[in-house]
């Protein structure tokens, strides 16, 4: 059987593991707050396959939750989770504690401006990219990682995270990766498991519609209409929508007309009780 990952929960025996390691060949870390799914495994494939070394970090991380969000009830299944990583052969699980991350008397953080306060995740969410970006920044300097794997599955984070290492001069490539869907295109995210069986029927509407809507873009039609058409199909099914937007693919400012640059379309809507986000490239 294959050896499990070795479990690190401090930053002194993180620094001691991987420091024999950084000659010999490249270290790419995936950032997670675990349960994870076969998402998060694509992630660490493609990390398999671009470095010697795979660093996978666990850490449901407290400050991008906001006060009543699921931060006390978001899923936690830490051994399922070893047992997958190991399966994917990584060499090291970063589990910090928090007090490991986050000591009592922590008092520096990130404030990214840019693609975080473009006014699609921040607009519902506004503490959520400063938590992001710092718990980001933390993860890359504990690691030093060569390569960092992000879904595109959130987007905003993809860009804000690529904007942050590059802003701060960290040595690291943050590599995007697609979305990985259940077969009725529903994109896995471990806030599924909330869904009720028939709030799991009506949730694979969301990219239903921005793939009908990338493609009467891309057929000529007028973005705005589109977009018009596909929030009314949306709230239709029966989602409570946040937003539906389409956005430069890069900055993620507001943009009307394909010529203009990479498009991107992007949705953030609530079936139930549960909140789901979703994009496409046009
Ligand atoms: P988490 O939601 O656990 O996601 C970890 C990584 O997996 C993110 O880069 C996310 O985009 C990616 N991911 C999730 N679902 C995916 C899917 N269906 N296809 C492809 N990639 C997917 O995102 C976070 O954690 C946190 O914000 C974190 C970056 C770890 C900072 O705390």
């Amino acid at each position: 059987m294959a050896q499990g990952p070795r479990v690190l929960r401090t930053v002194s025996a993180l620094r001691r593991a991987l420091q024999p390691w950084r000659r010999g060949g490249a270290i790419a870390l995936v950032p997670t707050m675990g349960a994870l799914h076969r998402g998060h495994l694509v992630l660490v494939q493609q990390a398999r396959r671009r470095a010697r070394r795979v660093v996978v970090s666990i850490f449901v991380n407290p400050t991008q939750f906001a006060p009543g969000e699921d931060f006390g009830s978001y899923p936690r299944r830490f051994a399922e989770d070893i047992a997958a990583l190991r399966a994917e052969k990584v060499d090291i699980v970063w589990a910090p504690t928090p007090a490991a991350m986050y000591p009592d008397d922590f008092a520096t953080r990130l404030a990214p401006e840019g693609a975080a306060l473009a006014g699609l995740e921040d607009k519902v969410r506004p503490h959520f990219f400063g938590g992001v970006g710092t718990v980001v920044a933390k993860l890359f300097t504990q690691v030093q990682p060569d390569f960092a794997m992000f879904g595109e599955k959130d987007y905003q984070q993809l860009r804000v995270v690529t904007q942050m290492a590059r802003d701060l001069d960290l040595a690291v490539r943050v590599v995007g990766v697609p979305t990985v869907r259940e077969s009725d295109g529903l994109a896995m995210s471990s806030r599924n498991a909330y869904l009720t069986e028939s709030e799991r029927q009506i949730a694979p509407v969301l990219y239903r519609v921005l793939k009908t809507s990338a493609a009467d873009i891309k057929a000529g039609e007028p973005v705005e209409s589109v977009v018009a058409a596909g929030r009314a199909k949306i709230r239709l099914a029966g989602f409570t929508l946040d937003y539906f937007e389409a956005r430069h693919a890069h900055t993620l400012a507001p943009i009307d007309r394909r010529r203009d640059g990479p498009m991107r379309l992007l949705v953030a809507a609530k079936i139930g009780k549960t909140r789901l986000i979703d994009n496409i490239a046009v």
